[in-house]
């Protein structure tokens, strides 16, 4: 009782009741943002947000020199926000305007990303020339993956969140990570744009996830690993987060000779075998239960799906 006083006295002001009206229909939005869309001072702003996320109204996602803030996921907000939205007016002319200020917030944010998708898009589709149509890898994947139902879903390195869009029908929730603000910037678009409410991107390493062990089912880790310098690390760190009897796909490419992909695309490995990453899942605990090829003109994708039993190592088990 004492979580929904409080989460009730949070909402029990103006600005506050217009900030979560935006969060509600306008997901992931900054600070910055929501000062433009109030015309109100940041540090006014940053009071009222404050006291929405120590009411669990909000949840603050800092991302580098940036925080996002999102609707609380304590089970209660939304419906609570819903019920007190739906006693005011829909010509209500104050939240017409916040909301007609949320679109244009909106859409600077979608040309900013589709910029940098564009300025990016002829090196993607020379490197997708090289290999299998991304549709047939698509449906390996999902075919997979989707052998039994998926509660939690983290996709590593989600990049533009393909990989959360194509497992979004059949999840309950979606994470998704990456380093590049730039990506994650088209990714929630595409999101939002697909109304795919329950999955969600933020900034974060893939060597230190921001999440406690134990925490998915799935982890999907697609055509990452050949950019990162210590995959048995990359690898441990994916395990940990995966509770036990949980699945990972990896999907990379095999090993090939094109160095070129090093000095275009950034690539610091040419591909891996199918027994590369043995060791590192082994030692996590996972077991490689089918490796997958599927050709290209020039290069092969390779899809490892690997198990994670639930029996600990005899040396962890001791300690
Ligand atoms: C080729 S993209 C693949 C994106 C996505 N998985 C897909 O299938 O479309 C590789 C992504 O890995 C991300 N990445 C590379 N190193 C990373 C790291 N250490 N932590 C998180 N993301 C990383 C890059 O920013 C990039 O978005």
């Amino acid at each position: 009782m004492d979580n929904t006083i409080k989460l009730l006295k949070s909402l029990a002001d103006p600005t506050r009741l217009r900030v979560m009206a935006m969060c509600r229909h306008g997901g992931d939005l900054t600070v910055s943002e929501i000062v433009r869309i109030l015309g109100q001072s940041q540090p006014r702003v940053s009071r009222h947000l404050k006291l929405l996320t120590d009411a669990g109204a909000l949840d603050r996602i800092p991302e580098g020199s940036w925080v996002f803030y999102r609707l609380g996921k304590q089970s209660g907000v939304t419906s609570v926000i819903d019920a007190l939205l739906s006693n005011i007016p829909v010509d209500d002319s104050t939240l017409q305007r916040d909301q007609e200020r949320l679109e244009r917030v909106k859409s600077d944010r979608d040309q900013a990303a589709s910029k940098y998708f564009s300025e990016n898009a002829a090196a993607w589709n020379s490197l997708r020339a090289l290999h299998i149509d991304q549709e047939q890898v698509n449906t390996a994947i999902a075919a997979l993956g989707c052998k039994r139902p998926i509660r939690r879903l983290l996709d590593l390195g989600t990049g533009t969140g393909e990989m959360l869009r194509l497992f979004a029908p059949q999840i309950e929730t979606g994470e998704g990570i990456d380093l590049s603000r730039d990506m994650l910037a088209v990714a929630r678009s595409k999101l939002e744009e697909d109304n795919l409410d329950h999955c969600r991107v933020r900034q974060g390493d893939l060597y230190a996830l921001p999440f406690p062990d134990d925490s998915f089912d799935t982890v999907v880790v697609h055509q990452v690993l050949h950019f990162v310098d210590d995959v048995a690390s990359a690898l441990n760190e994916a395990a940990r987060v995966l509770v036990d009897g949980g699945q990972m796909l990896i999907a990379d490419f095999a090993p090939h000779d094109i160095e070129d992909l090093r000095t275009t695309h950034q690539h610091r490995r040419l591909g891996f075998a199918n027994n590369d990453f043995d060791e590192a899942l082994r030692q996590s605990n996972l077991d490689v239960l089918t490796v997958q090829h599927l050709e290209g003109a020039h290069l092969t994708v390779t899809i490892w799906h690997a198990r994670k039993s639930g029996v600990m190592p005899v040396k962890e088990a001791m300690a």
